[in-house]
């Protein structure tokens, strides 16, 4: 305790609201390995945080209410069911006060497309209610609950480059010198199920003779401290992708439509339907990006660049 820290406390939780960003994730590397009796798949992957973000704006209030606008709104759950109103609860018993918040949420990353978009709000929402409360916890405090809530929300309290292991739930930074990558993000009509995906992917191995051992991130890592995009392109793999295939035949389109039009290499983001393109440069992802537009192939094609920070007040 010094002097003045309970004054900041204090000025804290009598100020706000504490408007709070968080972005979206693409899984560079997504290594699957068996079924877990817990209902979880062992993962090996590499999570970057991009240029695409939700916007979480907490004030005190006497409950906890939560608001939408933007992508999603009218179709997400705004009850005890959100990862958001779960998250400040989870909060609020960890530090011992009350789940008072006024929530409001501007969604730009879209419902169910592979981009963590639900995960990220979960995140957005603790670092919010931390600030608005006073709690001060540290990140890894953040990230040990984000843990209870969902495998990519703690990935999403820290953001930019990170391995992931366990079920994606244990993060490891990875330390490499600045590299802004450049992505083009097309995202499809309607979303994908999880919990599909996985069960379309052990449906599919259970057909192969053995099923493949866990992919380490070993290539995809040293691509990323190459610097290189053209090696960073050969390096990408998802093996959920042939499980959003599988549901989603039409996604091989979208990836045959990216290559054509000159990105590096393109696959799908998590557990899909989302494809991610990789891009030499901004200019070269906005030309790659007008092209997939005019293909008509997806509802929305974004630039992005990556990694960005995590989930962070301002
Ligand atoms: O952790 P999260 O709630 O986002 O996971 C949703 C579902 O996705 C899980 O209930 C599980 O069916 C599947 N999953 C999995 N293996 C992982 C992560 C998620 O099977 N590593």
């Amino acid at each position: 305790w010094r002097p003045g820290d309970e004054d900041e406390r204090l000025r804290r939780r009598m100020s706000g609201p504490v408007k709070v960003r968080v972005p979206a994730k693409v899984n560079l590397h997504l290594g699957v390995g068996p079924l877990r009796p817990d209902g979880y798949h062992e993962l090996n992957t590499v999570y970057q945080a991009i240029s695409i973000h939700d916007e979480l704006t907490a004030r005190r209030g006497d409950t906890l209410t939560l608001t939408m606008e933007g992508e999603g709104a009218g179709e997400l759950a705004l009850d005890e069911s959100n990862l958001v109103i779960r998250a400040a609860r989870a909060l609020a018993a960890h530090a011992g006060v009350p789940a008072h918040a006024r929530l409001h949420l501007r969604k730009q990353i879209p419902l169910a497309g592979g981009l963590a978009g639900g995960s990220a709000d979960g995140a957005a929402a603790l670092v919010a209610c931390d600030a608005l409360w006073g709690t001060d916890l540290s990140r890894d405090e953040l990230a040990a609950i984000a843990a209870g809530l969902g495998s990519d929300v703690p990935f999403l309290v820290y953001g930019g480059t990170a391995l992931g292991t366990g079920h994606g739930e244990t993060i490891s930074p990875i330390l490499a010198r600045p590299v802004t990558w450049h992505w083009v993000v097309a995202i499809a009509e309607g979303g994908l199920s999880t919990p599909a995906a996985y069960r379309e992917l052990d449906r599919l191995r259970a057909e192969q003779a053995a099923p493949p051992p866990l992919r380490n991130a070993d290539a995809l890592l040293a691509a990323l401290r190459g610097r290189d995009p053209a090696r960073l392109g050969r390096a990408l793999g998802n093996d959920l992708q042939a499980a959003a295939l599988s549901l989603r035949p039409a996604l091989a389109e979208t990836l045959k439509a990216g290559e054509a039009a000159g990105a590096l290499a393109g696959l799908v983001s998590g557990s899909g339907p989302t494809c991610v393109f990789l891009a030499t440069d901004g200019g070269h992802a906005e030309r790659v990006a007008a092209e997939l537009t005019a293909s008509g192939l997806c509802r929305t094609v974004r630039t992005a660049y990556g990694p960005v920070p995590g989930a962070r007040v301002g």
